[in-house]
């Protein structure tokens, strides 16, 4: 059986640590805020962002939400990027994806400053992560480096492999792993027999998105198991990528949905507004 990585304690704990800092930053004078952007009526979306209000309020981050029409042109959202980027109150803005399909996502996170880039996905903090230098390091790929030293697991050597290929999760998990020294395979949707892949991973990290996805054949013995998914079961459940009950009697180490990577990618995102405002400190 596994240990159970327990991304909602660890979260709890990340941010009491922030409110402290929040607290001393604000004893300088100073509030972070965070700006986010919603485009459209995405039900997920709106689940995530009030989860990020949430959070912001708990450690006493200012937050201010800017909904926009789906039918915006790609001008407006840009325009308001722009006036979020000269606000001196602002230190993180943050645009939730998915926006709809008219609209250029690249050009919307090229637009955000890369100093107020908490999310890490503008092309600046993208280039400075694969060469090694300080920047916004996307959310989950933080949160899972984060929950990895947490529970003294080393990369360092191990066969890592990372299913799913998105900007958002799989290539920035790429850096990370490879900064950590870990030996890096990632497989996506036209990897052939990505079986005999994922039974060589000592860790394996799935976001691909699809219940089930992971089970116990594709598994090493004493491997450790890193899920990213979130998906909803025939019943209308919350789960993984993973086959957790399954996989959980050959693993070593396994997170859970929910509970698992979801709360440490939100703690993150605070973690990166604090450093946002302390940056703009300086
Ligand atoms: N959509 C799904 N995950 C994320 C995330 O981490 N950040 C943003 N901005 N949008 C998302």
């Amino acid at each position: 059986m596994a240990d159970i990585i327990n991304g909602k304690e660890l979260a709890k704990n990340i941010r009491q640590n922030l409110k402290g800092e929040v607290d001393k930053l604000k004893k300088n004078g100073i509030c972070p805020k965070l700006a986010v952007i919603m485009v459209g009526d995405d039900k997920a979306s709106k689940v995530y962002v009030k989860n990020k209000s949430k959070a912001c309020e708990e450690i006493g981050i200012d937050y201010e939400e800017f909904l926009m029409e789906e039918d915006i042109t790609i001008n407006q959202l840009l325009d308001l990027i722009e006036n979020l980027n000269n606000r001196k109150d602002i230190h993180g803005i943050l645009l939730q994806s998915p926006i709809p399909k008219h609209l250029d996502i690249n050009k919307a996170f090229s637009k955000i400053d890369y100093r107020k880039d908490v999310d890490g996905f503008n092309p600046i903090n993208v280039g400075k992560l694969s060469i090694g230098e300080d920047c916004f390091v996307s959310c989950t790929p933080f949160g899972i480096v984060k929950m990895l030293e947490e529970y003294n697991i080393d990369v360092q050597g191990k066969n890592v492999v990372i299913i799913g290929r998105s900007n958002i999760v799989g290539k920035p998990l790429i850096q990370c792993m490879l900064k950590k020294n870990g030996t890096v395979t990632i497989c996506h949707s036209k990897t052939e027999n990505i079986k005999k892949i994922t039974a060589d991973a000592d860790i394996l990290i799935s976001a691909i998105g699809k219940a089930k996805f992971v089970t116990q054949d594709m598994v090493k013995n004493g491997a450790v198991i890193i899920d990213v998914g979130i998906n909803r079961n025939n019943e209308g459940k919350i789960v993984g990528d993973v086959d957790f009950e399954n996989v959980e009697k050959k693993a070593s180490y396994i997170t859970p949905v929910p509970g698992g990577v979801g709360p440490m990618t939100v703690a993150m995102l605070m973690e990166n507004v604090v450093k946002a405002a302390k940056n703009m400190e300086k």
